[in-house]
């Protein structure tokens, strides 16, 4: 499954290619980049030069992603913490098949400029489909409370109130509850490392990953972040 999938959307994305390149014909060949915003908005709408990928393709313009899941939310998501994971893909921290070739093929100004512009985005929430109301209880319970008999700590401890995020550590309220439940499986697996996140993810019950995951994505971000 989990070697599927990516597979699927990277046909999906080669298919959109063509129109990348009739994107790139009307705007004609950039300036060279400076990291701030500006240059941001031009490689997420249209990749880069040198042959990079829009993003917008997969995670939007406005950092929102496609609601189907298999692409996270982006927007409002710190810039130190947009820049650390571009850092992970680069170095195979973080294994993807998908993001390791795009963060390779972006230079650090790059990098630095297109988590800025996703930094600053605000994006309109879609609302998320309904979950079993005893899904969502248990969610919130390991979401503020954590599963002391299996040593998981809560999520707010970290991600801080409401999983509104405690930057550089990532937001959690929101995103899609499908790629939550990925990232957990990534983590437990080695395939994404970190410190803090390693441990809990194998303590963690699959059924509680789904859980919170799911309480989660219904949490609204908070207007001010
Ligand atoms: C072909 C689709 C695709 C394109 C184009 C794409 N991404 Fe991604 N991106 C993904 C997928 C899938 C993931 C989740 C990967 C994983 O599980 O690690 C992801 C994850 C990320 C993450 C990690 C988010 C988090 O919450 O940890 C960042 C940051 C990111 N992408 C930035 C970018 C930037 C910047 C660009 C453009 C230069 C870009 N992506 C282009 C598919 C794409
Ligand atoms: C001790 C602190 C700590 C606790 C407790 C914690 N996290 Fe995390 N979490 C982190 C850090 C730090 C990161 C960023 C790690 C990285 O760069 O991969 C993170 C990242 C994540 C991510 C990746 C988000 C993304 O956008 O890709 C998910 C999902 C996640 N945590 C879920 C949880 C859940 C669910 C819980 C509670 C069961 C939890 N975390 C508890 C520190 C913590």
């Amino acid at each position: 499954m989990r070697i599927m999938k990516p597979m699927i959307i990277f046909q999906k994305a080669a298919l959109a290619l063509p129109f990348l390149a009739a994107a790139l014909a009307i705007y004609p060949a950039a300036e060279p980049l400076a990291a701030d915003a500006n240059a941001g908005a031009q490689i997420v709408a249209q990749g880069t030069k040198s042959g990079g990928v829009a993003c917008a393709r997969c995670h939007g313009f406005d950092g929102m992603a496609d609601g189907s899941g298999a692409f996270p939310k982006l927007a409002g998501q710190s810039a130190e913490y947009l820049e650390s994971e571009m850092h992970a893909y680069v170095s195979g921290n973080r294994k993807n098949a998908l993001m390791q070739p795009i963060a390779k093929g972006l230079n650090e100004a790059e990098i630095k400029a297109v988590a800025q512009y996703y930094a600053a985005s605000h994006g309109t929430s879609v609302a998320p489909g309904a979950q079993p109301a005893e899904v969502i209880v248990r969610g919130q319970q390991v979401a503020k409370e954590g599963d002391p008999g299996a040593n998981v700590l809560a999520c707010e401890t970290c991600h801080g109130p409401n999983g509104q995020g405690n930057p550089p550590i990532p937001y959690l309220a929101s995103q899609y509850r499908q790629y939550t439940v990925l990232q957990m499986q990534m983590y437990r697996q080695g395939l994404r490392k970190s410190d803090l996140m390693a441990e809990l993810a194998r303590n963690l019950r699959e059924q509680d990953a789904v859980a919170v995951a799911a309480y989660y994505e219904q949490v609204a971000r908070a207007a001010s972040k």
